[in-house]
């Protein structure tokens, strides 16, 4: 029952949950971390022969998620998995506006979810996955959801930024780290595109005085040139499935 194994944060809404749905495979595990479950994937996976667990966890604090993550992939018996997947998703977007527009507190979580948990999660899957038979292999992947925005900076979104470039950076370091032990783990960060989530009402919502780009977001929606969650999620799982996935550690899908 455990062919594939996939971890997936931010998985209760927006590309996350549109991943975790496409995710629902015959003879699969998948495991989505979230601070809501989604009674609606619940009920599509009851109809597959596969097993769904829906960790209600905050990222926000995410050394006790990381230890746990490892112990439960301690659990497995590696001989019986293919392959094995970490997709570091969740995000947040802090208050949009200049960077001491938002307090501490909310600059803290923007960090921690988007980066340090990325980076906590995918030091436990590296360290539980050592000598895994798909590792070996070159199935043992980590797909890190980035932005655009960590490779341009964007007025009003300093944190936000400050993760995805991160992001990327720490990619782009662990993807040395692997090709110097020669262990067999991929890892890329990913830009997705722009795509019609919360994410995009939060910041046509935002106070435009401190937004000057804001208008860029504004016309994306009134142009139809938003992706929706499904058609985003079909293209971040196919860049996954490719051949070449991790010969470039950073990238971006419309490319
Ligand atoms: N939408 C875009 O245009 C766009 C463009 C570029 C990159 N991205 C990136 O794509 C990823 C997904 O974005 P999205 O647009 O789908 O965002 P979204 O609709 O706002 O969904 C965010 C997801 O992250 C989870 N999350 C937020 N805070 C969390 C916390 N403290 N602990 C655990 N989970 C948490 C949410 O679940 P809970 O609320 O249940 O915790 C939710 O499932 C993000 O990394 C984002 O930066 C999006």
């Amino acid at each position: 029952m455990s062919s594939s194994i996939t971890i997936l944060t931010g998985a209760s809404r927006g590309i996350g949950a549109a991943i975790a749905e496409q995710l629902l495979l015959p003879d699969s595990v998948l495991l989505c971390i979230s601070r809501h479950a989604s009674d609606a994937l619940a009920a599509k996976a009851a109809g597959v022969p596969m097993r769904l667990e829906q960790w209600k966890r905050d990222l926000a604090d995410p050394v006790s998620v990381a230890e746990q993550i490892e112990l439960w992939l301690g659990a497995f018996d590696p001989a019986r998995c293919d392959a094995v997947t970490l997709i570091n998703n969740a995000g947040v977007l802090a208050r949009v506006g200049p960077l001491d527009a938002s307090t501490n507190a909310e600059l803290s979580v923007v960090l921690r979810v988007g980066l340090e948990a990325a980076m906590l999660l995918t030091a436990a899957f590296l360290r539980a996955t050592l000598g895994w038979r798909a590792r070996e292999q070159g199935h043992c992947k980590v797909l890190n959801i980035s932005s655009g925005l960590g490779r341009r900076p964007m007025a009003a979104s300093a944190a936000y930024c400050a993760v995805k470039a991160g992001m990327d950076h720490f990619s782009r370091a662990v993807a040395l780290d692997e090709a110097h032990r020669g262990s067999g783990a991929k890892i890329v960060a990913l830009a997705p595109g722009v795509i019609d989530t919360d994410m995009q009402v939060h910041l046509r919502a935002a106070d435009s005085s401190g937004f000057p780009e804001q208008h860029v977001f504004m016309d994306l929606q009134s142009q139809g040139q938003l992706a929706t969650p499904h058609d985003a999620a079909a293209r971040v799982l196919a860049y996954l499935r490719r051949d070449d996935f991790g010969s470039t550690p950073v990238a971006d899908i419309r490319e």
